[in-house]
């Protein structure tokens, strides 16, 4: 039986590449878990250099190896790469391993925000993407049951919970880790820590993109999340109804406020494929969305219509996409997940990921009332004024109002 102090011990021997001295003496190891044969470690290096990450995990698993680990779960984050950094790529992330995440947000619940997602982060993976499925709708967490995984219980790693994996997606949920109907209740702060706990608690591997189910609406936890990881992409999902089409204005406008980059439209319930005539029927209507995406500067990813086959997969933890690729709908995900993903590189380059802008007033744990709090808050307020100046131009001297 292996020990933490074991594997420490073992990990002291590896020396950060390029220096004498150790990762464990730097301080890179963060987090180790044990569990039987099953070793799960967190190295975060300060490096971005490809190889210097690939040697620390050959190292790592050489020494862990001899010391009967036999499932290895090696997490190491590093920096962005300094071509990154130049840009607006700057702010918080509490989940350093994964590169992109994706909110997927709906004005209101039960118009498929948790079908596309599910279908969304499916259709990533069979085109070769690295990806995780968060299902972070603290009041109505289905996804358990959409990806077949209803009844199985989360695995505890130390302090850390371990992702289930289904259809090549790792995947997690709120509804798999607290007891069903107790969110209901939450407000704020529980909200908030919530939020933060998925985030910073579960053993991710490293990830392309991270697609995140967020619960109906605009509220504490789009804020937290936005606040906690930067963003690349937000989806909306909506019905075709100009009801429906009202909130869906409130979540773009939302996305606009956070800073998030908008990566389209999915118009879901678009019109109804009759299953035994093929007969299309236009139900809630369909393309209404086309004006909504244009006054936002974005497009419609995929009209997706109902269809019995999408709603008995979701029911049955047989999602359509993942079974039913060459469908009409199969390939309408695919090809909506293909230019998700080039949204995401498009707004990687043109450095329009961060969330500085939208961090709290306050570092997490100062007081505002204390020295510390009241010293930075006019550190801040003093970046704010000499960042306004140096954009309209004014010599910052306090002379003029622009
Ligand atoms: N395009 C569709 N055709 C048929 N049924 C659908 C479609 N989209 C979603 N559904 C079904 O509608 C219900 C609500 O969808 P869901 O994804 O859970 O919505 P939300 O997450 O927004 O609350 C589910 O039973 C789902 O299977
Ligand atoms: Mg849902």
């Amino acid at each position: 039986m292996m020990t933490v102090e074991q594997i420490k011990e073992k990990l002291s021997n590896i020396s950060y590449p390029g220096f004498t001295k150790s990762i464990v003496d730097f301080g890179f190891v963060k987090d180790i878990a044990v569990d039987g044969n099953k070793v799960a470690v967190y190295v975060e290096i300060t490096s971005s250099a490809e190889e210097v990450e690939k040697e620390l995990r050959e190292s790592i698993t050489k020494e862990l190896k001899m010391l009967g680990a036999s499932d290895l779960n090696i997490a190491i984050s590093k920096p962005q790469a300094p071509k990154q950094m130049s840009n607006s790529m700057t702010g918080n992330n509490m989940t350093p391993q994964v590169k992109n995440f994706v909110m997927v947000s709906s004005g209101k619940g039960g118009v498929g925000k948790s079908t596309t997602s599910v279908n969304l982060a499916i259709a990533l993976a069979m085109q070769g993407k690295k990806v995780g499925l968060l299902d972070a709708d603290i009041y109505g967490p289905n996804i358990p049951r959409m990806m077949g995984l209803e009844h199985n219980e989360p695995e505890i790693v130390g302090n850390k919970i371990m992702p289930y994996k289904a259809y090549g997606v790792e995947v997690m949920s709120m509804g798999s880790l607290v007891e069903e109907g107790k969110a209901l209740v939450w407000r704020g702060a529980m909200i908030q820590k919530a939020i933060q706990q998925l985030l910073r608690d579960i053993l991710w591997s490293e990830l392309d993109v991270l697609v995140i189910d967020m619960p109906p609406g605009t509220g504490d936890a789009q804020l937290t999340l936005a606040q906690s990881v930067p963003v690349a992409a937000g989806i909306n999902v909506t019905t075709p109804q100009h009801v429906a089409l009202d909130d869906s204005r409130r979540s773009l406008e939302m996305f606009s406020k956070l800073h998030i980059p908008i990566a389209g439209i999915i118009e879901n319930m678009s019109g109804f494929v009759c299953p035994k005539c093929g007969e299309e029927s236009d139900i809630f209507g369909k393309g209404t969305c086309d004006d909504l995406a244009r006054e936002y500067n974005t497009k419609v990813l995929a009209n997706i219509p109902i269809e019995p086959s999408i709603r008995v997969g979701g029911d049955d933890g047989k999602p359509i996409v993942y079974f039913y690729p060459d469908s009409k709908t199969g390939k309408k995900y695919l090809q909506a997940a293909q230019q998700l993903w080039e949204q995401i590189e498009k707004a990687n380059a043109n450095g329009e990921i961060g969330n500085s802008e939208i961090q709290p007033n306050l570092p997490a744990g100062v007081s505002a009332c204390s020295a510390e709090g009241q010293a930075y808050q006019k550190e801040q307020a003093a970046k704010k004024e000499a960042e306004k100046a140096s954009k309209s131009g004014c010599c910052g001297g306090g002379h003029c109002d622009s």
